[in-house]
């Protein structure tokens, strides 16, 4: 039976895993904000096989919400997600205080500046500053070897990427696949709010996903059709679409036809939940 130790401050964390590096012991990091799902989990399980001790933090970081967002009601219950944690493995689990996080007077922030713009940085300002920010704040609590990231973000994936290689962190990024309900419905904490009549029409957003897919590997090259058919099938199940886009991978630039990898990325609000989703375009299929 596998043991959870929770730590809740810095210097505790640095001094447990200064132990745990002195044995040898390669360092792994998995940030969530709680709310944990079987998306969260594959990112822990991946961290257990490639590591030998697992961080898992959970904080709800309240710089990465607008004031307008769902902070206040975000799902928070620690007991709950240690019941969830104790069987994938021998975490530490990571969970401070916002003092912990946020001393009185804190005032530096991280900013990537073009990567964060579009997308969800247009409708979320500070949010991916504010991602960026506590993901460096714990990835420096952490000095963690690799730290597990969902493609499921994917915006966000390619922000802390970025922000590794610029500062020369010596954390290597690892990307996850997208952990999928049977129907296809993406995991999120968010899920949890959608009723089941919103729950069946945001099943929309994997089903534009996967035509686009199927479009791309019949040779379709051409963004702006690709578009179309996402805005289509998002229209017909009654969603309103935020951005439904076909982008570079890298830069996450419009590119008018698929010369280099791509990523289809959707967000698309269900009643009162946004949703967001993405799928890589299958490079092999692309004209070169
Ligand atoms: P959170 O939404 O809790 O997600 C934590 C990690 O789990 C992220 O890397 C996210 O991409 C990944 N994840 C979520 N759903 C997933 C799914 N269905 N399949 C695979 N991975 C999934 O993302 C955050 O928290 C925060 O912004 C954080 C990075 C912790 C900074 O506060």
């Amino acid at each position: 039976m596998s043991a959870l130790t929770v730590i809740t401050a810095v210097a505790e964390l640095r001094r447990l895993l200064d132990e745990r590096r002195k044995r040898g012991e390669t360092i792994g990091l998995v940030p969530t904000m709680g709310a944990l799902h079987e998306g969260h989990l594959s990112l822990v399980r991946a961290a257990c096989d490639e590591c030998a001790c697992a961080v898992v933090s959970v904080y709800v970081n309240p710089t990465q919400f607008a004031p307008h967002e769902d902070f206040q009601r975000y799902p928070r219950n620690l007991d709950y997600d240690l019941q969830l944690l104790k069987p994938v493995g021998n975490v530490l689990v990571f969970a401070p205080t916002d003092a912990e996080m946020y001393p009185a007077g804190f005032q530096t922030t991280v900013e990537v500046t073009k990567l964060g713009l579009g997308w969800e940085g247009e409708l979320r300002p500070m949010h991916f500053r504010g991602v960026a920010t506590v993901v460096l704040k714990l990835f420096t609590a952490a000095d963690a070897d690799y730290a597990y990231f969902g493609q499921k973000d994917y915006q966000q994936l390619r922000v802390v990427e970025q922000m590794a290689r610029d500062l020369n962190l010596r954390t290597v990024i690892r990307a996850c696949p997208i952990a999928r309900d049977p129907d296809g419905l993406a995991m999120s904490s968010r899920n949890r709010y959608l009723t089941s009549e919103e729950r069946t029409r945001g099943l929309a957003l994997s089903r534009a996903l996967e035509i686009v897919g199927e479009m791309t590997a019949r040779g379709e090259t051409n963004s702006a059709e690709l578009e179309a058919a996402l805005r289509d099938v998002l229209a017909s199940a009654g969603l309103k679409s935020d951005y439904a886009v076909v982008v570079d991978r890298e830069t996450l630039q419009p590119m008018a036809q698929l010369t280099r990898p791509a990523v289809a990325l959707v967000a698309a609000r269900v009643g009162k939940t946004r949703l967001i989703d993405n799928m890589l375009l299958d490079a092999k299929h692309l004209v070169v």
